[in-house]
């Protein structure tokens, strides 16, 4: 698949997986954490004073209001990035920087785009051409990541 045609593929599956203010897009947000605190329960400790968090505490959480934004605008921005390499890969090492004080396991860079697309699931068709669109996605953005956490002399 051709990078644009990835880029519209990702962006079209993520129409009920909105940012915005309503409370639609809250919403859709918050149903990340839910659904990776729930079937996830141990990347809850990397979510410090949440590490205890059941569904219905990120469905009442200001925190997770504001986090489920921030999760969907960065999978928004990789999504509509994904033509621009330099700016895409620049993003991903963006991130890793920003996530440095959680001494993440670096599998986690990969192993997140499963867990995204299981939420996906719950808000669309995922059919192949969303699986494979993502997962180039995924590879792309997590070979970036450990590269960054390699030349930055982290475990990788
Ligand atoms: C913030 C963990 C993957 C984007 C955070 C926070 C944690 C975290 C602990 C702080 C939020 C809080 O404590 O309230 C993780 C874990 C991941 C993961 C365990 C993998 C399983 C990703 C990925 C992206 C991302 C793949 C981007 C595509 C963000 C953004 C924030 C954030 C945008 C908001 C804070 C900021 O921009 O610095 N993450 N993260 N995360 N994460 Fe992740």
């Amino acid at each position: 698949m051709a990078l644009s045609e990835v880029k519209t593929v990702c962006m079209k599956s993520l129409e009920n997986a909105r940012v915005g203010k309503d409370a639609g897009a809250i919403q859709d947000g918050k149903d990340f954490y839910k659904h990776m605190f729930e079937n996830y329960p141990d990347l809850r400790v990397y979510f410090k004073g949440a590490e205890n968090y059941t569904s219905s505490d990120v469905q009442n959480s200001e925190r997770f209001e504001k986090q489920g934004q921030r999760i969907l605008l960065a999978m928004h921005i990789l999504a509509n990035t994904y033509d621009d390499p330099e700016t895409f890969k620049a993003y991903a090492r963006e991130t890793v920087n920003r996530h440095r004080q959680f001494k993440m396991d670096p599998s986690l860079w990969s192993a997140f785009f499963a867990v995204f697309l299981e939420y996906l699931q719950q808000k669309t068709t995922v059919n192949d051409a969303v699986k494979n669109a993502w997962k180039e996605v995924g590879d792309v953005f997590a070979a970036e990541c450990l590269e960054h956490l390699k030349n930055l002399g982290l475990p990788h």
